[in-house]
């Protein structure tokens, strides 16, 4: 099913979210309300789209042009009412090519398409001028209630605060969301008046008029009422997302996920999981993440557009936009940065922070090291807390390391510098000249030691005191020379 045209209204001032930011611009797994909304509409098809923007209108527009640049905004200077939104709203679609119109608010980002999808079609079999979306609610409160005459006819809707005893007992509400027929909303919208309890011109009161002309209304019953839920405050901001969230988790565990704990798994709508991936507790997947078979990935992780091969272990670790190759073990607590790329069968270890480097196949990066604008052969070890120095204070320079290198633990590797294949570092060693294939890389002070020291400089401590014990039972004798001690 398709509508030929979208309102989507959004220039209310959302007072009780108590927020800087417009009301619609809070997000929900990662994207905004209005995010969500558009989303959902355009699985429609629409030929246009407008939305109505107010409050904090700079900041929405410019949001809107991000993520969705062929709507066309309308600005409402004063929040007149729902009916005069789209009274302007009108004005910017072609009525020349279009006979139906579906009108959303942009707090509401629940609806799927498919529900939207249904209410079409009622609207299309039906020849109606005004099909309304509706729900039966455990607490109406709030909502405009729809009221139907003996028949179950559809007669109008009332807003609570019009309501008298008998309206508020109903609980159908109005969901806000409506398909119209455009000749009979125009037809109506010019006839709406603000003789109500808020001085606004409602668009609910269209569907008054369109009874008494005697065109067809009809009303659409969500099956999941929740769907319909609109954000109006922060609690229901969390309840939009913990519904969405659980939504998201039932389609994947159907699909053949586990998750060990869903209520504390956020998977933002844009993931691919495949079937055979394991979620621990405390995962966040958002963006174009995407996760092959037999991966697991937790407990307590956060990936961002990040591709993480079949097979592959991702514990207590952060990243964003790295790709994560087939059977690589990740953590625990690592941070992978933009461009990162993890080979089949690599490791990065505890401690271990990795940005814009390619670590080869099998290569190992295991203990508390910053790899950062690399090159990393295969089979590769990097020894614990090795630094890729690639920042000289102005701009930044790569370290190429070639295959079945050995990088000794504590190695400065002072970029642009590279390591040719099979060659080793010492321990400790600030490598700024190439090391060539084969090569030991040596590149540190030499060791002194000061005999004695500890005895006439600290005397009287405990060091003094252990060191007396060890001299007497080894028999070495007191000395005031220096020495030093073979290294490699
Ligand atoms: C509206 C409906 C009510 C329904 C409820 C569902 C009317 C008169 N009432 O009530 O029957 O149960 O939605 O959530 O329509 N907006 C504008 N310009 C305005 C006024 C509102 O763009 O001048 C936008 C708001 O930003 C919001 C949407 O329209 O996105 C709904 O407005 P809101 O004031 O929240 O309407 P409700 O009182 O909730
Ligand atoms: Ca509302």
């Amino acid at each position: 099913m398709s509508v030929d045209a979208v309102i989507v209204l959004a220039a209310g001032a959302g007072t009780r979210m108590k927020s800087d930011t417009p009301k619609v611009l809070h997000q929900v797994l990662g994207t905004s309300l209005v995010g969500h909304v558009l989303a959902a509409a355009t699985e429609l098809a629409p030929k246009q789209t407008v939305v109505v923007v107010g409050h904090g209108r700079e900041q929405v527009v410019e949001h809107l042009t991000a993520i969705h640049p062929s709507a066309n905004t309308v600005v409402q200077e004063q929040q007149n009412g729902t009916g005069h939104a789209v009274r302007l709203a009108m004005a910017a679609i072609d009525a020349a090519t279009a006979t139906s119109v579906l009108v959303l608010a942009g707090d509401t980002p629940l609806l799927t398409a498919a529900t939207l999808n249904a209410l079409v079609s009622v609207h299309v079999s039906a020849h109606a001028a005004v099909t309304v979306l509706t729900a039966v609610l455990p607490d109406p409160s709030g909502y405009g209630r729809v009221v139907r005459d003996t028949h179950g006819h559809v007669t109008g809707i009332v807003e609570q605060k019009d309501a008298d005893a008998a309206i508020l007992e109903i609980a159908e509400i109005n969901s806000g969301v409506y398909v119209f027929d455009i000749a009979a909303l125009t037809q109506h919208l010019a006839g709406l008046s603000t003789d109500n309890a808020q001085g606004e011109e409602y668009l609910t009161d269209v569907i008054g008029a369109a009874v008494a002309a005697g065109q067809t209304v009809v009303a659409s019953v969500a099956q999941d009422h929740r769907e319909i839920l609109g954000v109006n405050d922060r609690r229901q901001l969390a309840q939009a997302a913990a519904v969405m969230r659980d939504r998201i988790n039932a389609d994947h565990m159907a699909a053949g996920v586990t998750m060990l704990d869903p209520a504390t798994t956020w998977i933002a709508p844009s993931v691919t999981l495949a079937a055979d991936v394991v979620i621990e507790p405390g995962c966040q997947l958002f963006g174009a993440t995407s996760i092959a078979g037999g991966a697991v990935i937790g407990p307590h992780t956060t990936l961002t557009d990040t591709e993480v091969g079949a097979g592959a272990h991702v514990r207590r670790t952060e990243a964003t936009l790295a790709i994560i190759g087939p059977r690589a073990d990740v953590g625990p607590f690592t941070y992978l940065r933009a461009g990162t790329v993890l080979g089949a069968n690599s490791k990065a270890g505890a401690y271990v922070e990795i940005k814009a480097a390619d670590i080869g196949d099998g290569s190992k990066v295991p203990h508390l090291s910053y790899v950062g604008d690399a090159t990393i052969g295969r089979d590769t070890n990097i020894g614990a807390a090795t630094v890729f120095v690639n920042y000289d204070g102005v701009s930044k320079s790569r370290t190429v390391v070639g295959d079945s290198v050995r990088i000794g633990s504590d190695t400065m590797l002072v970029a642009p510098v590279v390591v040719g294949d099979g060659a080793y570092t010492a321990a400790g060693s600030v490598i700024y000249e190439d090391v060539p294939p084969g090569a030991m890389g040596v590149a540190r002070a030499r060791q002194r030691n000061v005999l004695d020291w500890v005895l006439r400089r600290r005397s009287g401590t405990s060091s003094a005191a252990a060191a007396q014990r060890a001299q007497e039972l080894s028999g070495t004798q007191d000395s005031t020379q220096d020495s030093t001690k073979e290294q490699e």
